[in-house]
């Protein structure tokens, strides 16, 4: 896609990767158009795009990708799309599915449509390595041409709005990409999330509640990371593909943990196992040679980024101080 200028639709904007994403693109493209278009869900807020919301090529409109009217009201011929919009958290999804249905699968299908009805351009669907499902010790990482094989209602969930829009690209040509990130850590994530909510235990002196034996695995990848591939993608990729988007960091969350209580100066003492989470996948593991072959690959390095990270939490408490006595979130 050309870098001529255009209108931009960040649905989810307000969301960890969203805002971070817009951050990076609203400073990168100021011929850009961007609006954000979120519904504020208890994980999208407005404070997280501060140093951008009085730039002129910055809106905001607060709506639901699943009101199908109202984005037709928005959308317009040649839009540029991305989709970050969803309901993100595995746990809740295990408490209740149904919003993860409403909002995943439902409103990706409603905006998505008014994208095609509109004539808009390309539609980027941000999903999760998650929807490869568990792998073993030892198996291949997965491939984008891979079988999906969900464990969760979350993961089901990006699985289905994935099949939408495969669906969509066969039948109508619809101009769509999707990115598969791995588990993404930076600044605005939301403290019920892994990293932030270790890093800000610790901060409070608490003790950090790890799940099972902590054997899973997870790669992770440095938000910034994850938004430069994005912004690699809609400029590089071929329209109609999938790409997994990878920072090559594969750790256990038992070495995750003591790799965070070591940076923060805590010993393991800090560690309470927890009942593990039902259907608790083993391993994700992307193999990113699609996205590599056309010239992107991760910046960062994990164990500065993760550094990075926990000083961005030591000094914005007033930023996820207020979130972690958000009530019904387990964010301690
Ligand atoms: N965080 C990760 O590690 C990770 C990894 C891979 C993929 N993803 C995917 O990336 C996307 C963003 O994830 P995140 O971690 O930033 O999530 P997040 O929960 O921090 O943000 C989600 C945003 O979507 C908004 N939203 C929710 N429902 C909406 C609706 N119906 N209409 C409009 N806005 C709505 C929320 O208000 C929030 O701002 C998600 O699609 C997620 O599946 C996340």
């Amino acid at each position: 896609m050309s870098k001529e200028a255009k209108r931009v639709i960040v649905a989810g904007g307000c969301g960890f990767i969203g805002s971070n994403f817009l951050i990076l693109m609203v400073n990168k493209y100021p011929n850009y158009q961007f609006i954000n278009i979120d519904k504020l869900t208890y994980s999208g807020n407005q404070e997280n795009l501060k140093q951008i919301e009085n730039q002129s090529n910055y809106a905001f409109i607060q709506a639901d990708i699943a009101n199908y009217d109202f984005m037709r009201n928005i959308i317009q011929e040649g839009d540029v799309i991305v989709n970050f919009a969803a309901e993100s958290h595995v746990d809740n999804s295990i408490k209740e599915p149904q919003i993860f249905i409403q909002t995943n699968v439902l409103g990706t299908h409603s905006i998505l449509e008014a994208a095609r009805q509109k004539k808009a351009g390309l539609f980027v669907q941000i999903s999760t390595d998650e929807v490869y499902g568990s792998l073993n010790f030892g198996d291949a990482s997965s491939k984008e041409q891979d079988v999906l094989n969900p464990s969760s209602p979350y993961s089901a969930s990006k699985a289905a709005a994935e099949m939408i829009c495969l669906g969509n690209i066969k039948t109508f040509k619809q101009p769509i990409i999707i990115t598969r990130s791995s588990n993404n850590f930076g600044p605005y994530h939301f403290p019920e999330k892994v990293v932030p909510l270790f890093i800000t235990n610790l901060i409070e002196q608490k003790k950090v509640p790890l799940y099972g034996t902590g054997k899973n695995v997870r790669d992770w990848i440095f938000v910034q990371d994850n938004c430069e591939a994005i912004d690699f993608i809609i400029h590089n990729g071929q329209v109609n593909g999938v790409y997994n988007i990878g920072g090559g960091n594969e750790i256990t969350n038992i070495g995750l943990t003591k790799l965070i209580l070591e940076k923060m100066g805590a010993g393991e003492e800090s560690i309470q196992l927890v009942e593990d989470r039902k259907g608790h996948d083993l391993r994700y593991s992307l193999n990113c040679e699609k996205i590599k072959a056309l010239g992107w690959k991760p910046r960062f390095n994990f164990d500065k980024a993760l550094s990075l990270t926990i000083e961005w939490y030591k000094n914005n408490k007033w930023w996820w101080q207020p979130l972690k006595n958000m009530p019904g979130r387990r964010t301690s």
